[in-house]
């Protein structure tokens, strides 16, 4: 994909610094036990930006994802629209290296903040030669949210 420097993959320079600090944010990753370490990043209308990564734990199934660690964080500061933008960045030198999306659960979390706002944010899946631009109502089409229990 595109050409210039190894991590264009065709961004602007706001989805490069996005991507930058979700890549950031995975080097905090609690993972010991998958060793699969991941970071997300918020951007919001008035360009903040909040970041998560994976928060395992020893009973397995207790894993928080990045993406969850990342929307609790942004609810929890008072938040409660505005997301405009998702970066999503896995460990480039694990798996097949293909964009990673969020999980089910992920998505269904991503969508409570979204729709609160009333936004549909464009969710950057970074894999290692290629990232992947998928809105967010195409990851999680007719989606349950907020607006249903008005
Ligand atoms: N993980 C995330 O943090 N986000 C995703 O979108 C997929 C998976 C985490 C969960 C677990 O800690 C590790 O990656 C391996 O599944």
């Amino acid at each position: 994909m595109g050409g210039g420097t190894k991590m264009s993959l065709g961004l602007n320079d706001e989805e490069a610094e996005l991507v930058a600090q979700a890549r950031a944010a995975a080097e905090h990753a609690y993972a010991p036990y998958s060793d699969y370490q991941v970071g997300a990043a918020l951007r919001f209308a008035d360009d903040a930006v909040i970041t998560g990564s994976n928060v395992e734990n020893a009973s397995y199934g207790l894993a928080l994802c990045a993406e969850t660690v990342a929307v609790a964080r942004a609810l929890g500061e008072g938040r409660r629209g505005g997301l405009a933008k998702v970066a999503v960045v896995g460990p480039l030198d694990k798996g097949v290296g293909a964009p990673i999306t969020p999980c089910g659960r992920c998505r269904q979390v991503l969508n409570e903040l979204a729709q609160l706002g009333g936004t549909d944010p464009e969710v950057l899946c970074v894999g290692k030669d290629e990232v992947r631009r998928v809105a967010l109502s195409d990851l999680l089409p007719h989606a349950f949210g907020p607006a249903h229990l008005d």
